[in-house]
């Protein structure tokens, strides 16, 4: 790995790490890289998002993608969600779908809609006018970023994200949200040629939107491939790993561990793992042991409380938080997280509960 990974603001460089020197950056970079840690890294998918009123007080004033586009809104966002639950990482507040301004495709988000795509990409001719130039107009997100790590300082880790290949493709393709997939897998099967063109023109676009994040100071890239689950083994080996893979791998060159998330992805694990990705993502219908070591424990991996989880007592949650933390068996490389996101509606306090419950083992575990 590069310098980045090893300053010597690390504890360990000399006489092993220091429990009372850690901070929640360090703790959660080390953990991306399988290195010990005083106790569990701890932060939550769509942590900055609408069930929190903070965030409402906002978007009463401004649409997401004001929002996004605005990096003192985007930092203040990301930065009240973190200190709100006490995290050890913070997420940029950005979506997904940001790059497809810049690559020639407007779309909108419509109220209870989710994201809508004016003119899907349905042709090889639609594949051949998308723009692969313009990432720079992007700015904004490392502008945000760059706000987020002034405040916080190396006290926390900063995320920056992008979307993965196949997921982004099929909001271009199915023009927003979609069940079957009908139109992406018949573009894939039917337009092979199209089909690796638009993938490797994303990631094109992704690498030098990752490369504005790094520089601006993200210490961890996410590649949220959250709808790569509707593939079979075959398919993803086929039409989606070699451009993943790639992305992955530039990102990586960049001298950042990468995270990479999907949901239902049990039977995908072990091909997800050819990326090369530091850190999968893991949701919550296969125990976070059975993934792990289906994996070999050849990566670290970030997970998995269902998210509706939190809708419960805190006695279950709790109960839930240390089979979690039981089933990782302090091996190192695990980060506390949620299978999926946060939805609406979920108590805030149960999300602080969340951090408390994972933190109760920094001091049964320094007792024992
Ligand atoms: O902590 C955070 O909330 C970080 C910010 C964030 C947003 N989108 C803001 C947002 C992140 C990490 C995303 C990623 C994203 N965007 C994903 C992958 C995340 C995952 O959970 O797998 C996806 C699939 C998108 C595309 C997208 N953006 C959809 C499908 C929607 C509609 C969702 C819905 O529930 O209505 C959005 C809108 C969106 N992006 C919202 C937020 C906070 C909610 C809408 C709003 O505030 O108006």
């Amino acid at each position: 790995m590069t310098e980045r990974l090893q300053t010597p603001s690390f504890a360990d460089q000399k006489t092993g790490w220091d429990l009372d020197a850690m901070n929640g950056g360090t703790r959660f970079v080390r953990a991306c890289l399988r290195q010990p840690v005083d106790r569990t890294p701890v932060w939550f998918l769509r942590q900055a998002g609408r069930y929190m009123p903070e965030y409402q007080a906002v978007r009463r004033h401004h649409s997401l993608l004001e929002i996004c586009k605005q990096p003192k809104l985007a930092a203040e966002v990301t930065i009240t969600a973190a200190e709100k639950l006490d995290v050890d990482a913070a997420i940029i507040f950005a979506d997904l779908l940001l790059p497809f301004e810049c690559m020639g495709l407007d779309f909108e988000f419509q109220a209870g809609e989710g994201p809508v795509i004016h003119s899907p990409v349905r042709t090889a001719d639609d594949v051949a006018r998308l723009r692969t130039d313009r990432a720079s107009e992007l700015g904004y997100v490392a502008e945000a970023i760059a706000r987020v790590v002034t405040h916080f300082k190396d006290h926390l880790g900063i995320i920056g994200f992008c979307g993965a290949p196949f997921t982004l493709a099929s909001y271009m393709i199915e023009g927003g949200g979609s069940r079957n997939y009908i139109h992406t897998k018949t573009l894939m099967y039917r337009q092979p040629d199209a089909w690796r063109s638009l993938l490797d023109k994303l990631a094109t676009v992704l690498r030098d939107f990752a490369r504005q994040q790094v520089e601006a100071g993200a210490d961890v890239i996410q590649v949220f491939d959250s709808w790569v689950g509707a593939l079979s083994v075959e398919d993803y080996r086929d039409f989606v790993l070699p451009a993943t893979k790639a992305l992955i791998r530039d990102i990586q060159a960049l001298g950042v561990p990468v995270i990479y998330f999907g949901v239902d992805t049990a039977s995908l694990l072990p091909s997800m793992r050819e990326t090369g990705a530091d850190v999968l993502g893991l949701d919550w219908r296969t125990p976070l042991d059975t993934a792990w070591r289906t994996l070999d424990y050849a990566c670290a991996v970030q997970g998995n409380l269902d998210p509706i989880t939190l809708f419960a007592e805190p006695d279950l949650i709790r109960r839930r938080v240390h089979q979690i933390l039981d089933q990782a068996g302090g091996r190192p490389g695990h980060i506390f997280n949620l299978g999926h996101g946060i939805v609406p509606n979920t108590p805030v306090e149960n999300v602080q509960h969340v951090v408390r419950f994972v933190r109760e083992r920094l001091s049964e575990n320094r007792h024992a």
